[in-house]
């Protein structure tokens, strides 16, 4: 890396470094670590001031087993050493504006505010997950709590207008996997624009046989997908379709 400053040096080597990690030591996280790590996540840009999500540490090993259950048997969920499930929150914004006899409930059904809380949350996670990793420590978010988010949200007790968006297992790496490559530049940097999609199908056919190399490399040639293949797979049955009428539960109607 020539010509970058030498703290963006660091920066840049720390989330081009990035890779999940699912296997954990036993180390417990020292709470000032984990202190400095929400402090991170709180810093993260927030629409409007709003401040829209809330984060729920677990630690209760009984509490993350079930999460691990209910995350569809993830194990590291239940292994690692710090559970955070980053919820998108429009309860206390209800709670401070009713404390003011304002009645807001109009603006809060909103897809607009919807959109807002889940940003917030998804923002606030990014920063955790980057102070985490300068850290020294593994980080893998976990979209499989809305497998179950009916029972997460009972389990944790989340009042209406909160809603889990993912969870993050934090802990001490004990692996150390490789990088999954990533779509080349010219596939998701367009300047001025969004150009004919033609113009990267070349590009894109190059990305599959490197995907596939990666797979090859990592299975010993047990898996050879390519990343269309992959995306044929993850996409062509419907998931989580239960979204939809949970948020509408949880006082996200959506209008
Ligand atoms: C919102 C979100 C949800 C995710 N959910 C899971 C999950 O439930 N289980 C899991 O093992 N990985 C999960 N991941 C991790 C992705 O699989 C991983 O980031 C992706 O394959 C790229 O690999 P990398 O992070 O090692 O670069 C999730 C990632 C994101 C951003």
């Amino acid at each position: 890396m020539t010509n970058i400053p030498n703290q963006a040096k660091q920066v840049v080597q720390l989330l081009q470094g990035h890779r999940s990690i699912r296997k954990f030591t036993t180390d417990q996280i020292p709470s000032e670590t984990i202190e400095r790590i929400i402090h991170c996540a709180q810093m993260a840009s927030t629409s409007s001031h709003v401040q829209a999500y809330s984060i729920i540490g677990v630690t209760d090993q009984d509490l993350k087993r079930k999460l691990a259950e209910y995350a569809g048997n993830q194990t590291y969920v239940e292994t690692c050493a710090h559970f955070l499930v980053f919820c998108a929150d429009l309860y206390r914004l209800n709670y401070v504006t009713k404390s003011k006899g304002v009645d807001v409930t109009e603006t809060l059904e909103t897809t607009e505010k919807f959109i807002v809380a889940t940003v917030d949350a998804a923002l606030a996670a990014q920063n955790a997950a980057v102070a985490a990793e300068a850290h020294g420590l593994g980080v893998v978010y976990i979209g499989g709590i809305r497998n179950n988010p009916d029972k997460v949200a009972q389990l944790l007790q989340l009042p209406e207008k909160v809603y889990p968006v993912f969870g993050m297992c934090l802990g001490y790496p004990a692996q150390d996997p490789e990088q999954k490559p990533r779509l080349p530049q010219s596939c998701v940097y367009f300047e001025n624009g969004y150009p004919d999609i033609h113009t990267v199908a070349e590009d894109l056919k190059q990305y599959d046989q490197e995907v596939k190399q990666y797979y090859i490399q990592r299975t010993k040639g047990k898996r050879q997908d390519t990343w269309s293949d992959m995306m044929v797979k993850t996409l062509s049955t419907p998931s989580r379709t239960h979204m939809k009428s949970f948020l509408e539960k949880r006082g996200f109607p959506l209008k």
